[in-house]
């Protein structure tokens, strides 16, 4: 049992993909195409809003506590984070208690961050509690190369000396100092290590082009019922009167937009009728317009979306921003409904590097996509066939499940550790939904499941 008195966490919910995201066990989700989805989904809390939460915690030497996690493998990676850092977790129901009073420790150890490259986010609050941190450098994954320049730049602005070798980056400072950090990039993780980092900053300090997002404003929220003083989270320029010590909150996570977006198009795709709540909908406009474009019904309620294909979906074309922009994380998802629309459309991926991988997996289920550079051309309509598949990441496992949805026949996505990272028994919510899909733990299915 763990300290929470929760049976321990399935290998499923620890993500137990190994260091290098090649699974200890073979994981794969088998889907049969030709069902409709309908039904609700109550959306779980934001994997990209709560582990900035948990790190945020380390901020005050008093216990937080943080509730709507979710019970995903990317969460409990940072559970082992917080306590290799010396803090006491435990997780019930949802509900997070961290408890960083103790004495903390200034090292991020290797094999959690390179599991999880979002650990690095635990450098702002390092820094400004202890005054130091060691933090193994993130190194890249499926989607780009994803380069930590501007949080390092930012931290150097607000006094702290950096090094940077043998694949840890070691930082420290004598105090931090109040500066104006122009970002080149509206970076969501940079914005979030500074905004934590400069709550210890004398003085006050502008992060200039910062991250938009409703992640970013959720954040600011949970440091400001902390103690902390900041003005102007959800905007591009975020002011933060340093200095203040901060203490012990309770926080309740924002719904994650994403897993919104994701079921919606899983219901638009097979000609179904799914509803999401919980949700405050201005956090996917674009997305809902572009749905809308496409000939979707799309219905806004109090914190509800509900999304419904009336008929054949019409092509649109998709350009990835920052927010309020497309989200990137929608884009693999997406383009599994463009497949299927009566035309040809373009989609632009202006966020990451390399947010493509998923298309070959996608073209071997029929799909009709070639991609050049950041450009995408997705023809349609095609009709999809189920074969195994390889998830080369989150999203695109996401995708790939989606697609499996609606080919004829058996799709079985391998990697499935890769989803599990991200969504919260992402086959349970499908089934409910009235998906027939089948997690298959320490074997792949029989033969091919493309018959
Ligand atoms: C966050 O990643 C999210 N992850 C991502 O979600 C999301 O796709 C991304 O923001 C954009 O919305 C978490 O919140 C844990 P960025 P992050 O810093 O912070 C470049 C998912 O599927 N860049 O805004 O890493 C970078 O290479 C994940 O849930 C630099 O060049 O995103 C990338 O091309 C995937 N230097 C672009 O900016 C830097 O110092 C966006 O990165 C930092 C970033």
């Amino acid at each position: 049992m763990t300290s929470a008195g929760r049976p321990r966490p399935t290998a499923h919910e620890t993500g137990d993909a190994g260091v290098n995201g090649v699974g200890t066990e073979r994981r794969s989700l088998l889907v049969r195409g030709g069902r409709r989805l309908v039904g609700e989904v109550i959306l779980a809390g934001a994997k990209n809003s709560a582990l900035k939460l948990m790190a945020a915690s380390l901020l005050a030497d008093e216990p937080s506590t943080i509730r709507r996690v979710p019970r995903i493998a990317d969460v409990f990676t940072m559970i082992e984070m917080l306590r290799a850092l010396g803090a006491e977790v435990t997780f019930d129901d949802g509900e997070l208690r961290i408890d960083p009073s103790g004495q903390l420790n200034d090292c991020a150890p290797y094999e959690l961050v390179r599991r999880m490259r979002a650990s690095i986010i635990v450098m702002g609050p390092m820094v400004a509690r202890l005054g130091r941190a060691t933090i193994a450098m993130p190194g890249g994954c499926n989607i780009g190369p994803r380069r930590i320049d501007f949080h390092i730049r930012g931290l150097q602005k607000l006094g702290a000396a950096i090094e940077i070798e043998h694949g840890f980056i070691k930082v420290t400072c004598d105090g931090l100092r109040g500066a104006v950090v122009p970002l080149d990039y509206p970076s969501v993780g940079a914005t979030e290590n500074l905004l934590m980092a400069a709550t210890a900053a004398r003085g006050t300090t502008v992060i200039e082009n910062a991250a938009r997002e409703p992640e970013i404003v959720d954040l600011a929220k949970f440091l400001m019922s902390m103690g902390a003083h900041i003005e102007g989270a959800g905007s591009s320029s975020i002011a933060i009167e340093g200095g203040h010590a901060l203490h012990g909150a309770i926080h309740e996570v924002i719904a994650d937009r994403i897993e919104a977006g994701t079921y919606l198009l899983a219901g638009v795709v097979t000609g179904g009728d799914v509803s999401v709540s919980g949700l405050n909908p201005p956090c996917l406009e674009l997305f809902l317009n572009k749905l809308r474009a496409m000939g979707v019904q799309v219905d806004e309620g109090d914190r509800t979306i509900r999304a419904r294909a009336l008929g054949p979906l019409q092509p649109v074309d998709v350009s990835t921003l920052p927010h309020p922009g497309f989200a990137t994380d929608l884009q693999a998802q997406f383009m599994v409904a463009l497949s299927l629309a009566e035309g040809t459309s373009i989609v632009t991926e202006n966020v990451f590097e390399n947010r493509f991988a998923v298309v070959d997996e996608l073209n071997r289920l029929g799909a009709g996509i070639t991609t050049s550079g950041h450009h995408a051309v997705v023809s349609g309509p095609r009709q999809l066939t189920g074969s195994v598949v390889e998830a080369p990441d989150l999203r695109g496992g996401a995708a790939l499940a989606i697609a499996g949805l609606v080919a004829e026949g058996a799709t079985e996505v391998r990697g499935l550790h890769h989803i599990d990272r991200g969504y919260e028994v992402f086959d349970v919510r499908l089934a409910a939904l009235g998906a027939d899909v089948e997690r298959i733990e320490g074997r792949y299915a029989a033969g091919s499941a493309g018959r």
